[in-house]
């Protein structure tokens, strides 16, 4: 995810302040790097891709003059990692200066309007039509921080800015929309940053922004503005006490904690993509025969579940295969009329991209998901779609797997639509829910953040789970187990529910922890049955399930009860949360990093 440092200097260069600043927001993931300052009436930038002390070094950036200015490390969203896509993004006249961390959705219908009106662009990202605005705004005689107000009400979607021009040489302009952006104050000057760390070794006294604020930086302090009508805001300035390390994690105690409690957020990017990209993938899924969805780990499991989907919604043939068997499984069978859609957040798994190559040359059409611009899945793909989930630090996937479980929901929803085959009336309510979910998410994080925590202290000793769950829901159980196996290193099973009387059922013994995935739904009723049959087994009975569930609730032994009105077919999103939290902290008990599993890398780029 980009990140914002600005500045305002009372005295001395900015430049130096700016590169440390950014090194200090590396943690967030980044491909390019950028510099504006203003000196003498004159605007500064310097930018290119790579990394930080790198491209610093080369481009003599800390030489920079002036003691006001921005910087950004980008995370490629729209328009690939190269120097023409880093910011600052300029206007026409190199007066204007932007930095922006993320996606500005109407930005290729204000380009257009901006294109009529004269304007021309050098880059490929959402980010410049906002330098656009400002000078087009700036045409009717107005000030700096007048026009910059007046061009963000014209965006829609997420962003953090941060603006600078020589017209107004002693100030900078920064606004968030669902976006982080922190200002602080101290003797030297005052700052704006994404995220505190950036800032600390400056300041510790800082306001957080919130949505829809704007904010005036000068030498002196600043003033904070509601962008809707420009109304002054009042906001205590708050004294940070963590260190530099928690304070990168802003104040978790690891990055997948942060991640987990990230996904509200993230699936509202998730819910914010552009129209048209969507509208391309589900016009190419339409004209496939069958569906190979192809990926690997947590991804293979977020295709497990849009398998239910895109076969009971859309009615068109899925078959979710793990990479690394698609050429030995299907590599003879696929061909001109098949669709793989392959899915993978970095882009670059070894075994998915082998498996699309095979695809490619069998005149397939390949269509991608990920949550990495630039990477390769994305320049080997007819189409693709990202995610917008922000760099995933923590080795164990999180919230990427949620993010792809809600773009993979909205591609098979629209081609139900497309082909009808279900009743408008339910596609609609499915919409509508799944607009929902992000705030199911946060409901659940509010119900059980502190309470699994203490569920895992009864279990810590448990040397065997099984995860069981019928239709979608198996697809969560698989994930949850997956979590745990990586976290914890405790052996655990996973398969659909009513697999267990035809083998594993064998394991189970009295006392051996059973979670049950049990959403309301059509699976509900036969999941039941399998309860019983474990419970008379002595098996301890752990559900997840709907609140208020007597029928489930009178069965286990213990159970995490999930808000109301999540239909089952999206309840793989919501449900997985509790499961994320149980191996993360199951894993902090037994004193284990979560962050950094034995024997497991991010990305797998070797065969
Ligand atoms: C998930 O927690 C793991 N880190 C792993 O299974 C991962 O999902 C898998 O390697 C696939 O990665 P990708 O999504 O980047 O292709």
């Amino acid at each position: 995810m980009c990140g914002i440092f600005g500045c305002v200097l009372k005295d001395g260069k900015v430049a130096p302040l700016i590169h440390g600043g950014l090194k200090r927001l590396e943690y967030r993931g980044y491909d390019s790097v950028g510099f504006a300052t203003i000196d003498s009436g004159v605007l500064h930038v310097r930018k290119d891709s790579g990394k930080i002390d790198d491209v610093v070094d080369r481009l003599q950036m800390t030489e920079m003059p002036g003691s006001i200015g921005v910087g950004h490390t980008r995370w490629a969203t729209h328009g690939a990692p190269m120097m023409v896509n880093a910011h600052p993004h300029t206007d026409c006249e190199g007066r204007v200066a932007v930095v922006h961390n993320g996606v500005i959705e109407n930005f290729l219908e204000l380009k257009e309007e901006l294109i009529n009106k004269g304007h021309n662009f050098a880059s490929r990202t959402d980010t410049e039509v906002i330098a656009h605005l400002i000078e087009e705004e700036m045409r009717g005689d107005i000030e700096l921080g007048e026009a910059v107000l007046k061009s963000l009400r014209h965006l829609e979607g997420s962003y953090a800015v941060a603006v600078i021009s020589p017209s107004d040489p002693g100030r900078v302009y920064c606004a968030r929309n669902e976006s982080p952006l922190v200002v602080g104050v101290s003797e030297q000057g005052t700052f704006c940053a994404s995220d505190v760390p950036a800032m600390l070794p400056y300041t510790n006294r800082v306001v957080y922004l919130r949505n829809g604020e704007f904010a005036t930086l000068g030498r002196e302090g600043f003033e904070i503005k509601r962008i809707q009508d420009g109304s002054v805001v009042e906001r205590e300035i708050k004294e940070v006490t963590w260190t530099l390390e928690m304070a990168e994690k802003q104040g978790y105690s690891h990055f997948m904690l942060k991640e987990i409690y990230e996904q509200p957020m993230t699936l509202r990017n998730a819910l914010r993509l552009q129209r048209q990209y969507l509208d391309l993938l589900t016009a190419f899924l339409d004209r496939g025969k069958e569906l190979f969805l192809i990926a690997a780990g947590t991804s293979h499991y977020a295709c497990v579940a849009a398998s239910y989907m895109f076969s009971k919604l859309a009615r068109l043939t899925t078959y979710p295969v793990v990479s690394s068997e698609f050429v030995e499984q299907y590599g003879s069978s696929v061909g001109i009329d098949s669709v793989v859609l392959s899915v993978s957040q970095s882009g670059e798994t070894y075994d998915t991209l082998k498996a699309i190559d095979h695809a490619r040359m069998r005149a397939a059409t390949v269509l991608g998901v990920t949550n990495t611009v630039g990477s390769t899945l994305t320049r080997v793909s007819r189409a693709y779609i990202v995610q917008q989930s922000g760099p995933e630090i923590g080795v164990a996937a999180t919230k990427t797997f949620t993010a792809q479980l809600m773009v993979l929901s909205q591609l098979a929803l629209r081609l139900a639509r497309m082909r009808g085959k279900i009743s408008q009336d339910e596609v609609d309510d499915l919409e509508e829910k799944m607009q929902m979910i992000p705030d199911f998410v946060d409901k659940v994080l509010g119900m059980h953040g502190e309470g699994i925590a203490k569920l895992v202290q009864k279990y810590s000793g448990e040397r065997l789970f099984v995860y069981l769950g019928r239709g979608i829901s198996a697809a969560t159980a698989l994930e949850g187990r997956l979590k745990l196996l990586e976290l914890t290193y405790v052996p655990s099973l996973a398969y659909p529910a009513g697999e267990s009387k035809h083998g594993p059922i064998s394991v189970v013994e009295e006392g051996v922890p059973v979670v049950f995935i049990c959403p309301r739904g059509e699976t509900r009723k036969d999941i039941v049955g399998s309860i019983m049959e474990m419970k008379a087994r002595g098996a301890r009975i752990v559900s997840v399930c709907e609140e208020g569930d007597v029928d489930i609730i009178g069965l286990s032994d213990d159970v995490v009860e999930m808000p109301a009105g999540i239909p089952e077919m999206l309840s793989p999103i919501p449900y997985i949360v509790p499961l994320q939290l149980f191996a993360y902290h199951l894993a902090v008990q037994k004193g284990l990093d979560p962050d950094m599993p034995r024997n497991l890398a991010k990305s797998v780029t070797v065969p």
